[in-house]
């Protein structure tokens, strides 16, 4: 074997059909940190063989240079930087171009970027008279998913993602856009007028006097608040290949414009599973009631014949503390203290806490406090409706996702993304005539037709 062939063999692994006992040898790859991977892409071509792998838990579905997690260790790197220190040293601005860019910016860079997305905060006044096609009680976030989609309807300059100009373009916009966007939809749900960015404003100072200013008033900024919101985003602004950032991924790979590939994201992000965890975190505090109720809820929790979990607890990544919940955790008794807040939910969810932590199910699974968990508590203790806080999670991983987006566009190795199945239907059959078809009771009922028992 020549030295070459030997390397070769030494990276790699060895794939053997225990039915033939036919062998083939798949190449490992490794990245700058992490795990080391099987190279399936030839796989199929080769074997006629597929993976299976439902959820992705062991599946890498591309390479990227943005975010590294170790899970193990709770660590969170953006382009190597680590998120606590980009929490206590930056700003949201220089993490969104740190994120897309891959450098932190220069102070030019940083001046221009920043001027480029001041430019682009307002929407197009047509654009702003959909929202009345909403009802005033439609959730949030159904209205950022239509109204960023339409997007698509209204910058036509920018939807060429052949072109890079038009790829910044849109990727500046929807950075600028969302924070309006949010507050327009906040703003509809209560009957009051639109309100106007103001370019004088930071991005964070933007959001909270979009959020919560009234054109009968001058609104006052609270620096504390400013820079709660500040660490939101940034600790918001990506998290490697979750589900909200495969679905614009997925969306992407087929083509599709940035804007129809961010509303996909923001649908993937309202689930409970994920970004909509902060709003369930504040619903199950509120279901819970009071501390002596803690007991029964951690026990139902641990019930396979009951469908609760405890929301804001547990990770696919991290099988430690969740890096971003340090941070949150801190800004969230800083937020409390400046707007003396005695918040009960706030004691409620430290006592649940100190509670599942001590717990041996959750010992034993790792189940650990996410970011949601506290994101939820300051965002109400600002004033935002639970409804609202899903959006704000949008306005802060809107970043994420383009990033991820651009950086796909440019990555050779991507295709069209095309999973396949292990097939578990009915073999191929002759079709029956109606006449013939004997059904069962049980066969005709809606329930059991949807997956009922
Ligand atoms: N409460 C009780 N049990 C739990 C919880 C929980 N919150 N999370 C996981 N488990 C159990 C689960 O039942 C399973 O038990 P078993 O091994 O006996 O079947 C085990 O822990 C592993 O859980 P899993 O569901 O296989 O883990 P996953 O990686 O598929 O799910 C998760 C991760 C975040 C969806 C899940 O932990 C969860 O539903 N947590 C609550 C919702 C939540 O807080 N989501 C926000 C995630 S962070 C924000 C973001 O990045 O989007």
């Amino acid at each position: 074997m020549s030295d070459q062939n030997t390397q070769a063999a030494a990276d790699s692994f060895t794939l053997t059909d225990n039915s033939t006992g036919e062998s083939w040898q798949l190449p490992a790859r490794v990245g700058t940190m992490g795990n080391r991977l099987v190279d399936i892409k030839a796989l199929y071509g080769d074997t006629g063989i597929l993976t299976y792998d439902p959820g992705f838990t062991s599946t890498a579905s591309c390479k990227s240079s943005i975010t590294f997690i170790n899970g193990a260790e709770g660590t969170l790197l953006h382009r190597g930087y680590s998120i606590d220190e980009l929490a206590a040293k930056s700003d949201f601005m220089e993490t969104c171009y740190l994120l897309l860019y891959g450098e932190l910016p220069t102070p030019e860079q940083k001046s221009s970027f920043d001027a480029d997305i001041r430019n682009h905060t307002l929407i197009h006044e047509q654009l702003a008279r959909f929202y009345s096609g909403f009802m005033r009680s439609a959730h949030p976030m159904a209205i950022m998913v239509g109204v960023v989609g339409a997007l698509s309807a209204f910058y036509h300059d920018s939807t060429d993602i052949t072109d890079i100009e038009q790829r910044r373009m849109a990727a500046h916009r929807l950075i600028a856009k969302m924070p309006t966007i949010g507050a327009c939809a906040f703003k509809y749900s209560l009957g009051m007028a639109f309100p106007t960015p103001r370019n004088e404003l930071s991005y964070s100072e933007n959001v909270l006097q979009m959020m919560f200013s009234n054109p009968a008033e001058d609104y006052k900024l609270n620096p504390v608040l400013v820079k709660a919101i500040d660490k939101i985003l940034i600790l918001h602004a990506d998290h490697e290949q979750n589900a909200s950032t495969s679905t614009v991924r997925l969306a992407g790979s087929s083509g599709a414009n940035p804007y129809a590939c961010i509303a996909s994201g923001i649908a993937s992000l309202w689930g409970p599973a994920h970004g909509g965890a902060n709003e369930a975190v504040l619903k199950m505090l509120d279901e819970i009631g009071s501390a002596d109720q803690i007991d029964k809820y951690v026990k139902k929790a641990q019930d396979k014949n009951d469908k609760f979990r405890l929301m804001g607890f547990g990770h696919r990544v991290y099988k430690n503390y969740d890096p971003r919940a340090t941070v949150m955790r801190a800004t969230c008794h800083e937020v409390l203290n400046v707007l003396g807040i005695n918040n009960p939910q706030l004691e409620l969810a430290m006592k649940l806490e100190e509670r599942a932590l001590k717990d041996a199910y959750f010992i034993d699974k790792k189940l650990y406090p996410n970011v949601d968990f506290y994101s939820g508590i300051i965002l109400k203790a600002m004033g935002f409706p639970t409804s609202m806080f899903t959006v704000m999670f949008a306005i802060g991983r809107t970043v994420g996702w383009i990033s991820h987006w651009k950086e796909m566009l440019v990555d050779d190795e991507q295709k069209i993304g095309r999973p396949r199945q292990l097939y578990t239907g009915e073999a191929k059959r002759p079709y029956v005539p109606i006449d013939k078809r004997g059904h069962t009771e049980k066969k005709t009922s809606w329930s059991w037709l949807w997956g009922g028992k």
